[in-house]
Parts: structure tokens; sequence; C-alpha cells
């Protein structure tokens, strides 16, 4: 019907597949952007391998009443990340709600039970964590809602698992039986793969990288422009100055930062239990290892444009701009390498041998694991491994653009309360630095290094590179260079009781003490203010008292503000010959933790999603059996319609 947005853009998928000569769409539903680097895949191997006319489309970009026209001799594939309680990412929520919904209607006027889209030919890849209760359950829905409407589902659904560590493997296991049915069905013919570009890379040799119109990491025209403007959002993120920051272990090896992210001057706003996302930089010494490699070290201030080779074509970040910038801002060189990626990269290595030894990782699961990800190799420590001395100078660069991750934001739930701080956030992050037994060296978190260099440098740290990371900036620098990082707030549904008086029970080991904190502080208030302030019980653990026990002296305040309503309880894990851990207090709390949910207490939960959340909720279960005498069948009903009426909370990521 060619409904257009204010751009220009139809919202019309039959349309633009139309006028841009494509039989193929791929619609992803991501959050952080994995999901959406799966579409980018399949749409350059569709087209690659079987010379399916590809596009990839971003589900909150489209309207789906007329799928029920969509043609026979086109497919759809849907590549759905399933977020947190097994939510939609917030860009499929409409697309959820629509495909799910009992009375969905599409153009012609078919329901349910007209089988409207009996046309629709689809594929359909989900990207999932089994340490969550709803595991893989949007591809699973969307299926069935799917197959319900009379659609044609080619293949299996497939379901990658982040939780066991084998997600890329999942898809690459998945892909090839369903490449073949889909060949088969659309009478496809293969034929040997060859990089065909979708974005082409131009040097500017004239062009001076110091420039007004070079962007050296601006996110986009208003940052170059040196002017902030709102709304913040996962598409335009504030730069936000750190108001201040300190480090809160007292052990020489490890780190924990607690920083304030000043956003007084934004439009940004928060509650208490909502995350905020951080944009990081690269560090110096993987962006100087990346470029060197691929012989574009000495260019990398060069100015470079960027333009799509056909309308559909995304090019995830502003142009012009340098390399520099593009790898220290834009692209995720650090992480795992994918399987599939080296195979693409093979044809452009520097020698046959390479090539042959490239060809093997590629095709060769066991090899690749022993050679490269046991190792923890990221791209360039790869290809540096490879090289035997030469640069990869033949590979194209927009191969990289295409197929690497765009860099990521993290998250971190806020340790603060907006009751008490409106204007600064705080956030609580643990530094990354793990040592994998075999692995060939130390990894470095991206984000939380980047950060413990921007604590370093705002107080004027002595030795503000210990560990050699290179932070420092030479050659033009971006507009925000300094002691800022870019943010944007992401509300959860993580929350308090609107209720003060109501009792709360908050698990949090670790920094999953970082949104009690907040809470806390949230409750210290009300009571400050005289409002009647039930039972608080925070259980917390950590190491050891004198190491790793955050805020200990803030947690005696709160309690000098909120009286015996507040309890801390402590489990420290390695003072004793056993291990203490947080579920084990509670159970020698039983007896009051199952009178507090009586009284309908909200139990809450944030931390390692991998084994302590999962264990918190086995040992709730046990103890409302004990505390009741139900069978533990019996108790597993009640936490999980405690989970369903919002009465269990949790806050947790592996
Ligand atoms: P990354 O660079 O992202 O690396 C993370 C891990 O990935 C590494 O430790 C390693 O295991 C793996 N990895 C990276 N590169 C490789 C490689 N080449 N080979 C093999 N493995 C590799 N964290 C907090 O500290 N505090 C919080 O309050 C907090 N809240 C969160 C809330 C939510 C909702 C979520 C989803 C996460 C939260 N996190 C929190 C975690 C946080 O978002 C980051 O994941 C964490 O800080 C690590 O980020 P990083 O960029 O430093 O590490
Ligand atoms: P550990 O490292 O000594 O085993 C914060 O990381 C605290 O959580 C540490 O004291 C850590 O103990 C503890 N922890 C580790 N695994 C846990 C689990 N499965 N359940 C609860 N706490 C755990």
């Amino acid at each position: 019907n060619g409904a257009a947005t204010k751009a220009g853009k139809t919202r019309d998928i039959l349309e633009k597949m139309d006028e841009t000569g494509k039989n193929c769409v791929i619609f992803y539903g991501s959050q952080t952007g994995t999901a959406e680097d799966y579409a980018s895949r399949l749409a350059k191997e569709g087209s690659s391998r079987f010379g399916l006319k590809t596009m990839t489309a971003d589900l909150e970009e489209y309207d789906f009443e007329n799928l029920d026209s969509f043609p026979e001799d086109k497919v759809a594939m849907f590549v759905l990340a399933t977020y947190g309680e097994g939510e939609p990412t917030d860009n499929a929520v409409e697309f959820y709600e629509f495909i799910s919904s009992e009375d969905v209607s599409f153009a012609q006027g078919g329901g349910i039970s007209e089988k409207p889209l009996a046309n629709l030919k689809y594929v359909a890849f989900g990207l999932g964590n089994n340490t969550y209760e709803h595991y893989n359950s949007m591809v699973r829905n969307v299926t069935k809602f799917l197959d319900r409407l009379g659609a044609n589902r080619i293949g299996t659904a497939g379901e990658g698992d982040d939780g066991a560590g084998t997600m890329e493997e999942d898809f690459l296991a998945w892909k090839e039986p369903m490449w073949k049915d889909l060949a088969e069905s659309m009478h496809l013919q293969e034929r040997e793969a060859v990089y065909e570009p979708v974005l082409e890379v131009t040097e500017k040799p004239d062009m001076d990288a110091e420039s007004d119109d070079v962007y050296l990491g601006e996110p986009n025209k208003n940052h170059l422009e040196g002017k902030q403007k709102g709304p913040f959002n996962a598409h335009n993120p504030y730069i936000a100055p750190i108001a201040e920051s300190k480090e809160l272990f007292t052990v020489k090896d490890r780190n924990c930062l607690h920083m304030e992210i000043d956003i007084s001057g934004s439009n940004l706003s928060y509650t208490t239990g909502d995350h905020i996302a951080i944009w990081p930089t690269n560090a110096g010494k993987e962006v100087d290892r990346f470029l060197n490699i691929l012989g574009l070290g000495e260019k990398r201030h060069m100015v470079i444009s960027v333009k799509g080779l056909d309308a559909t074509a995304k090019i995830p970040f502003p142009s012009p701009t340098t390399y520099d910038a593009v790898v220290r801002y834009h692209m995720e060189i650090c992480a795992p390498v994918s399987r599939q990626f080296v195979s693409a990269l093979a044809p452009f290595s520097p020698n046959e041998n390479i090539k042959a030894e490239m060809t093997k990782m590629g095709s060769d699961r066991d090899y690749f694991h022993d050679q490269v990800a046991a190792r923890n190799y990221n791209l360039a420590q790869l290809l540096e491994f490879l090289s035997q001395g030469q640069t990869w100078d033949k590979v194209p660069f927009s191969i990289f653009i295409e197929g690497l991750h765009k860099i990521q934001p993290r998250y971190y739930s806020i340790s603060s309360s907006s009751l008490v701080q409106k204007n600064k956030i705080s956030i609580t992050a643990v530094v990354e630095s793990v040592e994998v037994p075999g692995a060939s060296h130390v990894l470095k978190g991206v984000t939380t290094n980047y950060l413990l260099a921007l604590k370093q440098k705002q107080h004027g740290d002595p030795n503000p590179d210990p560990h050699g990371l290179n932070y420092a900036i030479t050659g033009p620098r971006n507009k925000y260079d300094g002691i800022h990082v870019p943010v944007h707030v992401r509300h959860s549904n993580f929350k308090l009781p609107s209720d003060p008086s109501k009792p709360i029970i908050m698990i949090g080991p670790g920094t999953g003490v970082a949104p009690f904190r907040g809470f806390v502080q949230e409750r210290a208030k009300q009571a400050r203010d005289g409002e009647t302030v039930g039972k608080t019980m925070l259980f917390f653990g950590c190491r050891k008292k004198a190491e790793d026990f955050i805020y200990a002296d803030e947690w005696e305040a709160y309690k000098n503000d909120m009286g015996d309503s507040f309890e801390m309880l402590t489990a420290f894990s390695r003072e004793g010959a056993q291990k203490v851990y947080v579920q084990h207090l509670l159970k020698q709390r039983a007896a009051e933790i199952d009178r507090l949910l009586q009284q309908k207490a909200y139990f809450y939960v944030c931390g390692d999603a991998a084994n302590m959340a999962r264990e918190v909720n086995t040992v709730l279960a046990q103890i409302i059996a004990e505390q009741r005498g139900i069978s533990e069948s019996k108790a597993e009903d009640i936490v999980k319609a405690m989970r369903n009426s919002n009465a269990y909370q949790e806050d947790v990521w592996s």
C-alpha cells in the first residue's frame, strides 16, 4: 500500500523487495546485534552460494499486514533472539504482538482460520540462552504462530544456545540442511561461493582527517557538529561526562569500578532498577594489531568513504571517516572469531600455504576449536599467528565491515536510586580479566578495561596503563575525547514494589548487588522522609571481607536510616574451609523467608545467570516445601506463580 515513513522510506516489505529486485528477505529481531549479524551472514551466503537476491530487514521498520500477499517464488527468513524472560527484543515487540494475536487480520481480510499465509515460504533461526527459563521462546512461538496461519516452513527452526557457548556451531549445523531444503524448494543451483561486496570503501587521499566533516568516532552528525541533540537512545547515545570514579576492591590483582555518570546535560531519565548501556572504545593495542596485520598501519588516518552498492545495503557507521576510527569505535575486533568468517577470508590469504590452513580451519570444526577457539584468539591474533611475517593486504576492507560484529554497548544495572540522585547514574562494574588455561593470552574485557583506563586518567594515575592496552590517541581526535562515555538508558521491569511498606528480599552476590544498592538507597531515603519502610533483607556474597566486600561502609549508613528494618547478610566464600554462598544463608533463615513471602514480600535475584540464579531458585523452592510441608514440585509451582506475578524478579547475566 506504499505506506511511507517521514523519511520517505517504505514500510511495505513487498514494495521494497520489488523496487530492489529481491527474492529473499531476512528479518531480524536483535537486541545486541548478534541476530542482526547472523541475518547478514545468511544474506551474504544466500547470494554468493545460491544466487538469491537477498536483503536484511529490521523487524521494526516494516508492517506485516500484507504478508498474506507474499509471493510463492520468494522466501522470508526470521532470525530471532529471545531477550530476558522469554521476551521479544525491542525491535520485534510490534511484530510479535501482531503475529501472536488471536484476532490477527491481514490486508486481504484473512484471520487465523483462513490460513492467510499459505503462500509464505519461511525459514527460522533463534538465538537463546539455556540458562534462562524461557529458552528460545521467540523462535518457538513465532514458528508456532506462522504455522497456525498456514505458512510453509522450510527445514527445521534452528536454535542457537549462547548459554552452552555453542551459538556459532549450532548455527553452522542448522544452516547446511536448511540451504539444501531451500535450494530444492526454490530450484536454486549451488555455485562456488565468491565474495560479492555489498559496500564499497574508497580512499580519499586528498581529504584531511582533521577537517570538520570527517567522523572520528562521533556516532552521528549532531555529535560531529559538536551539539548533542536528544532524544538519546540506542541509535543516538548521549556522550556523558564521568563525574566521579573509584576503585571498590582492596586487592591489587582485581578491579571493581564505581562510576558516576552525569546525565544532567541530557534529557535522559531513569528509575531505580533500570540499566545503562555504555558504548566502548577498543584498546589501542588491539587497534594497532588489527591495522598492522592488514598492512594499514601507515594509512590509518587516511580518510575513507563507505557507500552501499545497492539500495538495501546498511552502512553501520557514518562516513567519511578513517580506517583508525572504524576499527577503534565501530568494530568488535576483540571478540571470538567465527569459523565461517575464516572460510570467507581464506581466498585472500597472503600465500597458498596459509590459504590451505585457513580453509582447513574453516571446514573442520575440531581443528578450528583446537587452533583458534581454545586459544581465545581474536581475529587479528589469528591472522598474526598464521601470517609468517606477511601482511594480509589482499583482503578488501569491506569484508570486515560487512562480516565483523558492529561494536555493541554493554549493559550495567544502575546502582543508584533515581529518588536520591536523579541526574547521576552510578554503575558498579567488575573489570574483566580472564585467564584461560591453554589460551595464548589473558582476555581483557573491552568495556570494563576502557572504563578502568578512564578512571586512571581521571585520577591522574602515575601508571595509567598497567596492562599495556594503550588508550592514548595520537593523530586526529574526535569531539568527545576526555573523561566521557557514550551512554543510553534502557528501562527495565526490575522494580521495587510501589508501596515501600512491602517487605523485600534481595539476593545479589558480587556485582549482583549493583541494583540493590539503588534499592536500599531509595528505601533509606524513604525512611528518612518519614515513610514506613518494610523489612529489607539483602543477601550479599563475595570472596573475603577485607578484599571485595563492596560498599561496606555505606551499608552501615543505610542501617542508621532504616534501623532494624534493614538487614544485611554476608557470605564470604573464601574465608573458611568450606564455601559459604548466599543460598546457604537463605536456608539458614528459612522460617523468616517463608513468613515474609506469606506477607507478600517481593523476592529479587541479581548477578550470575549460569549458576547462582538457578541455585537460588531451587533453594527457595526447597524452603517453601519444608516450611509449608508440601512437595517440592508444588513449591516449584508456587515459585513459578511468584515469577508470573512479578513477586520474583531477576536481573541476571552470564
Ligand atoms: P567483553 O569484551 O564483552 O568480554 C566479555 C567476555 O567475553 C570475556 O570475559 C570472555 O569470556 C568473552 N570473550 C571476549 N573475547 C573473547 C575471545 N577473543 N575469545 C574467547 N572469549 C572471549 N556487569 C557488571 O560488572 N556490573 C553490572 O551491574 C552488570 N549488569 C548487567 C546487566 C545486564 C542486563 C547485562 C546483560 C549484563 C550486565 N553486566 C554487568 C555485564 C556487562 O554488560 C558486560 O558483559 C561485562 O562488563 C563485560 O564487558 P566487557 O566489554 O568488559 O567484556
Ligand atoms: P567463589 O568465587 O569463592 O566460588 C561473588 O562472585 C561471590 O559469588 C563469590 O563469593 C563467589 O564465590 C560466589 N559464587 C560463586 N558461585 C556461586 C554460586 N553458584 N552461587 C552463589 N554464589 C556463588
